[in-house]
């Protein structure tokens, strides 16, 4: 079985081609990456003899199609995937998350090819912090960000694809990931890397906001189980009951480094920032028979910290650079 991955030199994507090629010894791997900031070959450096990483983008739309005439099934990882990066320049989020789906899309159309499209829980917009509520495939869309708004946009092409044009796709709309490779600009590697330099964590506001925390390995053996029995044209929840707020997830990395629990500066708040998310996965689960495997924070948690710890090659040539332009606007 030949697959392509596109965005697969990305955090969630390259976990998604090392899970592949230790667990399924039968499918060949062809990953599609831009290798813009948040892509990294050395990401893929463990598997890159069994693989083939061809760099280029996704809106291209030759290339696009040559790759997925090549193949049985496309799983679409690649985005630009930063909120605060939207908030600064949306331009490339419409590019890519928008119009590279699209030129995904017309190329899975034309050669008959099976779509899995990655998608986000942030689709939804926001819940109230004392709302009981979780986000379910029926919720209705409300996204607050560039980035969330051009990722609505490309799961409602997809349906669009489905409907009118029978393409074969599902979606699946995940939670927060946290685990090994993700660009130290996201929440968690950001302070795990502070706290290994000795800077005080940095908390967006007053650090009340929710996130669903999942490990990236359960999100991608969700992603399989829905490639391998899902239905088509369906929408899946990926979650796996992981709520804490921003606050506790820093006085966990404090516990866990053995500093004070009020060893952390709150800086300016993102504009427009989501209050909480929470997903319902029963669909996942009851339908699929799909389980989370990491269902200790704490301890997945620990094991990040010890990769960061082991892996300071990957990230420390981005540190730098990263902190100056968060200090730039004052977080
Ligand atoms: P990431 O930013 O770490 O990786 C994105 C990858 O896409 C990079 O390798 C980048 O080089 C590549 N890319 C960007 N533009 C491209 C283009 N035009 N053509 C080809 N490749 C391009 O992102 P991530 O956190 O791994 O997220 C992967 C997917 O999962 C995204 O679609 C995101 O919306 C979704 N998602 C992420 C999370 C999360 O918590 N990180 C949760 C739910 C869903
Ligand atoms: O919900 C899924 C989404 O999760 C994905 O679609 C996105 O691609 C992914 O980036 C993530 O979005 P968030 O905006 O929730 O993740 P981020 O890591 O940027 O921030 C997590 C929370 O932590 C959020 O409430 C903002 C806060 N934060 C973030 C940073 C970088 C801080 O308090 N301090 C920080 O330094």
């Amino acid at each position: 079985m030949q697959v392509l991955v596109t965005g697969g030199a990305g955090f969630i994507g390259a976990n998604f081609v090392h899970q592949t090629v230790r667990e399924r010894p039968d499918v060949q791997v062809t990953v599609l990456d831009a290798l813009t900031y948040a892509g990294d070959r050395a990401s893929l450096a463990p598997v890159a003899d069994k693989i083939t990483l061809v760099e280029g983008s996704i809106t291209d739309a030759a290339l696009v199609d040559r790759l997925v005439a090549a193949s049985d099934l496309v799983v679409h990882f690649a985005a630009e995937s930063h909120n605060d990066n939207s908030l600064n320049d949306p331009s490339p989020f419409v590019q890519t998350n928008v119009v590279g789906t699209f030129t995904l899309l017309e190329a899975v159309r034309k050669h008959g090819v099976r779509f899995h499209h990655i998608s986000t829980d942030e689709v939804y917009g926001d819940l109230e912090l004392d709302d009981p509520a979780k986000f379910t495939p029926e919720t209705p869309y409300n996204p607050s960000s560039p980035y969330s708004s051009t990722k609505a946009g490309s799961d409602l092409l997809v349906r669009a694809w489905v409907r009118s044009f029978g393409v074969q796709a599902t979606i699946s709309n995940c939670s927060n990931n946290y685990g090994p490779y993700q660009h130290i600009e996201k929440f968690i590697p950001r302070q795990v890397t502070n706290l290994i330099d000795g800077i005080r964590p940095r908390l967006y506001g007053a650090g009340q906001n929710v996130r669903d925390w999942i490990h990236v390995e359960d999100h991608n053996s969700a992603v399989w189980a829905i490639i391998d029995r899902g239905q088509i044209g369906e929408t899946y929840l990926i979650g796996a009951d992981g709520e804490k707020n921003n606050l506790e997830v820093v006085q966990t990395l404090l516990e866990i480094f053995g500093r004070p629990a009020d060893d952390f500066d709150h800086v300016n708040d993102r504009p427009g920032h989501d209050l909480r998310y929470a997903i319902d996965a029963s669909r996942l689960r009851n339908e699929l028979g799909w389980t989370p495997q990491y269902t200790d924070f704490r301890s997945g948690l620990q094991a990040t910290v010890e990769w960061y710890q082991a892996n300071e090659s990957w990230w420390r040539p981005a540190k730098a650079a990263v902190e100056a332009k968060y200090a730039a606007q004052g977080q």
